[in-house]
């Protein structure tokens, strides 16, 4: 990474601005899940060990520019005091009079979360005004909020404009240093398992991985439209009409580049999806019209995990079929379980998969589970992320 790494700079007694993504699930109150909270730790805990004054920052939800006690970030500071064994100050607002004398009761090594700054309009319309208050908060910015990287607002580019240094943080640099390497660099054979509902969704990251993948494993709802774009059969399954054509020609990219593009070619069929009514196995061929496919089935289980135990590098991204119905989870459990005894490295991206992995009790036996799930999609796309180009060159 030629950007600037928060081991590059100096933060002790300067007030060091870290740009978090703490959007994470509540409920009842709690944090419900804290990975992202967790994955920003090895960050917050250099910056205290080097007697910063650490500022945090993030957006939850998607409050529209209003205060709304339902996006509040207190209880991420709870969550957070509680993982660092040590309080964690908040202030009510992330700027003005509030946040200037939170920030200015800070002593070396202490810790203060901003309130949520999608409560302010300016932040995600990247405000000057809004970027010029935030930066009057800190001495130092760094950025470890790689979830938040896809997006181009005041706390992720227009703050980096005012001032001096903008480095990474520790997460940001290790999803780059993962995804880059799969990107960039792969060890082959690279396999890349796709699925979710629609193909619309991963247009650029197909395209793009077209470049460097040997295998293209493809499930969920979208490889129906593969599948009805070669003329097969699909019954009540889900297909996107409009872009069958582009299927198409994805296919005829991925013979030109000699990468091996596969789809199911059995599944699990059912009338009704909420009950699993007339849940039956059967040839994607062979689907009646009442019929809709929502998993992927054995012998396509079985196929695709020979692949996978052929690679080197594997990214996922999205799950082989519904898999939160019971009725539907095995195929998305079996390639998960796939991926996690495999020897390659193995990357897994978007909420979805990761929700999967995570569901399987697999996520410790994976190389890498980004915390990203736009930002992930994005960076495969090839798309440079605003929030990494606005970082200080080394
Ligand atoms: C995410 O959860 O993907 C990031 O935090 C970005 O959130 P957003 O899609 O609301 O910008």
């Amino acid at each position: 990474m030629n950007k600037l790494s928060i081991s590059d700079l100096d933060l002790k007694s300067k007030r060091v601005f870290i740009r978090v993504d703490f959007n994470v699930p509540l409920e009842g109150g709690a944090v419900s899940d804290d990975t992202r909270v967790k994955a920003s730790l090895p960050t917050i805990r250099y910056a205290v060990e080097q007697g910063a004054r650490v500022i945090l920052a993030s957006h939850l939800g998607r409050p529209k520019g209003a205060v709304n006690p339902k996006y509040s970030l207190r209880p991420v500071a709870a969550c957070l005091s509680g993982l660092m064994d040590k309080p964690v100050a908040f202030a009510e607002d992330c700027i003005g009079e509030q946040a200037e004398a939170a920030v200015a009761a800070l002593s070396d090594g202490d810790v203060l979360l901003l309130e949520n700054l999608r409560f302010h309009a300016e932040e995600e319309k990247n405000g000057e005004n809004f970027s010029r208050a935030l930066a009057k908060l800190c001495d130092v910015y760094v950025n470890d909020a790689f979830g938040t990287a896809h997006r181009a607002h005041a706390s992720t580019v227009g703050i980096t404009r005012f001032v001096e240094k903008a480095a990474a943080g520790f997460l940001m640099q290790k999803e780059l240093e993962y995804l880059g390497r799969a990107l960039y660099n792969p060890d082959h054979p690279f396999v890349v398992i796709l699925g979710g509902a629609k193909v619309s969704d991963k247009i650029g990251v197909i395209e793009n991985l077209l470049k460097s993948a040997d295998v293209l494993l493809i499930g969920g709802a979208m490889a129906y439209t593969f599948l009805k774009a070669q003329g097969v059969t699909v019954g009540a399954s889900l297909v996107e009409d409009d872009k069958l054509e582009l299927a198409r020609q994805l296919m005829e990219k991925a013979k030109a580049r000699k990468v091996t593009l596969e789809l199911p070619s059995d599944h699990v069929v059912a009338t009704d999806m909420q009950s699993g009514l007339g849940k039956r196995i059967v040839p994607v061929a062979e689907t009646l019209p009442q019929e809709a496919g929502f998993d992927i089935g054995p012998q396509t289980i079985e196929r695709y995990r020979a692949h996978i135990a052929e690679a080197k590098t594997i990214v996922w991204n999205g799950p082989m079929g519904m898999f939160e119905n019971e009725h539907y989870a095995e195929g998305t459990r079996r390639i998960a379980e796939a991926v996690a005894t495999s020897s390659a490295v193995s990357i897994i991206g978007g909420g979805d998969s990761v929700a999967a992995i995570n569901q399987a009790g697999l996520a410790d036996k994976v190389s890498h589970v980004s915390t990203g799930g736009g930002a992930s999609l994005e960076f495969l796309s090839g798309i440079e992320l605003p929030g990494v180009k606005a970082l200080t060159d080394k």
